[in-house]
């Protein structure tokens, strides 16, 4: 297969991409693939909403950039920061215009909430499943548009450069180029080839790669680890933000219900095991501070009383206040026997944001030719040391369409490459023993849980780097002689970037943002971001 257009991912970074690109060149086809389901993406989870600036006189575009510098920590690019901000709100009216539809009070006006490190309430939502409707609004425009194709249940497994033509290329080979990408067809269980003019990766998260996330099963880091392969640029991958609110459920691995802050941003408290509202000891904003301290503060209070969460309480709300802005949290507690006007929430921080990524620069692209990124694999200098709550689906948008506006210069200059090969699949065979893979994915999240968590420190550090040399080369072992499987590849590419967070981590000796090091506990006077 070939293409001018090939998108990986079908979140809202590929997708508004992709309807840009289609609307652009009716005549031309783009081609969007996804591991999965179309819809199965972190973005179908989000929950809060869409933080934008929406009314000049009650918000400024300075006071978001102000909210978004200071949660970064001192990491975040300015100059991106701004581009984010204002554009932002053109972009979600872009998608309003594509049928998001977004709750609105009676006078018409958005109602907007507020979560923790926002100074003003700007954040637009669909009750509380925001990313639900954004993705279904989405996909219902990908569906009306004849020129995409929308390939489901195919696996991209690495991207082609130089490499695949028999040419070394090394981090420091100028030119890398990107021709297109090997992916591997879940459905005929086929390699296929698929060459490519320009390929834009919106292969979403790695919250797979710790025992608990927010993230659903597809979050395993995929794009980052090809690129990574290829020798292209990753950045700041150190910065996993947990977040501090996710149900805690006794025994469960994987896939956490998450509790949005938008909860503590209508009022809901977080309370000990003694019932005290802990937040006050720790940061003058409570509840309501940025989520690096919340995540901690409730970590020290776990550590503290030997428990395994910490209470939310929302027993003071309005019943009726609470189901209209969060149904669905309302019905998931009350199925899990917690009507939450008489109980309290248990809750635990769990791993839900990548704050690194495929570094970029502020047209999405990638240190390797003719491909992109954005969303939530890639690392704009958004963030910095932290992302703001409700900024990375703005980040998505106001990216993608920053791709698309790169990408309509270039296009005209590039040529299909016709000297790739086919992949070659010779000498392997099916795995025989699926709990070789299994038990190494489990043995990677405990290491990444239990030692590059929250808090961390020197030793725990070396203790999971020498843990994932061991499980890395194990899995390169079973990789080199398997055919690939879908359970291999996410986990060959889990431990790359459980590699690439740890040995970031180690590399900056000090605390900053969302990387808390007891050995380093102050921030260094030297501000730079680590590139691998
Ligand atoms: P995703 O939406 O994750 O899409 C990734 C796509 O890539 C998927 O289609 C996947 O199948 C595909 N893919 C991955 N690897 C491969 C591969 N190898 N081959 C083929 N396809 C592949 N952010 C906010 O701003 N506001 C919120 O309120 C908010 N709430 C959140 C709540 C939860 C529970 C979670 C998990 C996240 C939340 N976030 C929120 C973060 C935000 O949802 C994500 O950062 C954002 O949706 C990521 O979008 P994306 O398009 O980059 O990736
Ligand atoms: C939430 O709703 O609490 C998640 C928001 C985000 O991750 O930006």
């Amino acid at each position: 297969m070939r293409t001018d257009f090939l998108v990986i991912g079908s979140g809202i970074a590929g997708l508004t991409y992709a309807l840009k690109m289609a609307n652009r060149y009716p005549d031309k086809k783009v081609v969007v693939i996804t591991k999965a389901a179309a819809d199965e993406t972190n973005t179908k989870y989000a929950q809060g909403g869409v933080a934008v600036v929406n009314d000049l006189e009650k918000d400024s575009f300075e006071k978001h950039i102000d909210d978004t510098l200071i949660a970064g920590d001192g990491l975040c690019n300015k100059n991106v920061v701004e581009i984010v901000v204002k554009e932002g709100p053109d972009r979600v009216r872009e998608l309003i215009e594509w049928g998001a539809q977004f709750d609105k009070e009676k006078d018409g006006d958005y109602k907007l909430g507020k979560e923790g490190g926002h100074s003003e309430f700007r954040i637009i939502h669909h009750k509380d499943i925001t990313g639900w409707e954004m993705e279904r609004a989405l996909l219902d425009a990908v569906s009306r548009q004849p020129n995409i194709e929308l390939i489901k249940h195919c696996f991209v497994v690495d991207i082609i450069t130089q490499h695949h033509l028999g040419y070394l290329v090394t981090k420091s080979s100028p030119g890398t180029e990107c021709y297109g990408v090997y992916a591997l067809n879940l459905v005929t269980n086929q390699i296929e080839k698929i060459l490519a003019k320009i390929t834009l990766l919106a292969t979403g998260g790695n919250g797979q790669v710790y025992r608990t996330t927010t993230n659903p099963s597809i979050a395993t880091g995929d794009g980052v680890a090809m690129v990574y392969r290829a020798k292209g640029r990753i950045e700041n991958m150190e910065f996993i933000q947990f977040h501090p609110t996710a149900l805690y459920e006794p025994g469960l691995r994987g896939q956490a219900f998450l509790i949005t802050e938008a909860v503590r941003g209508d009022g809901g408290i977080l309370r000990n095991k003694s019932g005290e509202a802990f937040m006050e000891r720790y940061d003058e904003r409570k509840d309501l501070a940025p989520r690096d301290i919340v995540a901690r503060a409730i970590d020290s209070e776990m550590k503290k009383t030997g428990t395994e969460h910490v209470w939310l309480d929302c027993r003071h709300f309005s019943k009726e206040k609470f189901i209209e802005h969060f149904p669905n949290i309302y019905q998931k507690c009350l199925s899990i026997g917690i009507d939450i006007t008489q109980h309290m929430i248990p809750v635990a921080p769990a791993a839900h944001y990548s704050c690194g990524g495929i570094k970029t620069d502020e047209w999405g692209r990638t240190s390797v030719n003719n491909l992109y990124a954005c969303g939530e694999c890639s690392s704009t200098g958004l963030h910095g040391a932290n992302r703001l709550a409700s900024n990375s689906l703005l980040e998505a948008m106001v990216f993608a369409h920053r791709c698309f506006i790169d990408v309509i210069e270039k296009i005209g200059s590039i040529e299909f490459n016709e000297k790739i090969p086919d992949w070659n699949a010779t000498g392997t065979s099916q795995p025989k023993e699926m709990i070789l893979i299994t038990q190494s994915l489990k043995e990677l999240q405990q290491v990444m849980s239990d030692y590059v968590g929250i808090v961390r420190n020197n030793i725990r550090l070396q203790r999971a780097l020498s843990r994932l040399d061991l499980l890395w080369q194990e899995t390169e072992q079973l990789y080199q002689g398997s055919a690939v499987s879908p359970q291999l590849l996410e986990l060959r590419n889990l431990i790359t970037v459980g590699y690439l967070v740890v040995k970031s981590a180690a590399f900056r000796k000090e605390s900053r943002g969302l990387h808390f090091n007891t050995d380093y506990p102050q921030k260094s006077e030297l501000v730079q971001n680590i590139v691998m």
